[in-house]
């Protein structure tokens, strides 16, 4: 997959003025850098390494620690299927499965086209709703193998 997008370098400029350069504001730069690309670009680290006065290695720690930001291209929706306990005995395997042959990916991977990356959590809080998934910020219960697929349908179709 392309990693080399555009910069808005005015956009990333902003974000780190707006802290500041504050080193201890690190996840949260990235993470507004986030919103605007769903993940942080290589082209970025360098700037942050010298404007933030931080270490390359800290980029990383904090992108491999925190499953909100990313080093690599992340899809515009973010499906996480929730593989704790409840969900899992109620069959949130199948689920992974079908949104893995759906898409053509497996967990951890975003579509060529950039438009969804597969990932899992654990448990969100709404057992009794399993098997669940998550699409960025809203919450799909009760879901089986069609209505899961149904679902992708129905956030392509928002994106076209
Ligand atoms: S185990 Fe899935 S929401 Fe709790």
């Amino acid at each position: 997959m392309k990693n080399d997008i555009e910069i808005d370098w005015q956009k990333i400029d902003n974000i780190i003025s707006k802290y500041n350069a504050n080193h201890e504001a690190l996840l949260m730069i990235m993470h507004d850098i986030g919103e605007i690309y769903n993940y942080v670009p290589q082209q970025v680290i360098p700037v942050l390494v010298d404007r933030l006065g931080v270490k390359e290695s800290l980029i990383y720690s904090v992108a491999t620690f925190y499953k909100t930001v990313s080093l690599t291209p992340r899809g515009k929706y973010i499906i996480s299927v929730c593989t704790g306990t409840a969900c899992h005995v109620r069959g949130a395997e199948k689920i992974m499965g079908a949104l893995e042959e759906k898409l053509n990916i497996i967990e951890g991977q975003t579509t060529e086209d950039r438009l969804f990356t597969l990932d899992s959590v654990r448990c969100i809080g709404c057992c009794a709703a399993g098997p669940v998934v998550n699409v960025n910020k809203e919450t799909h219960g009760g879901l089986d193998r069609s209505s899961v697929l149904e679902i992708i349908n129905e956030y392509k179709h928002r994106a076209s």
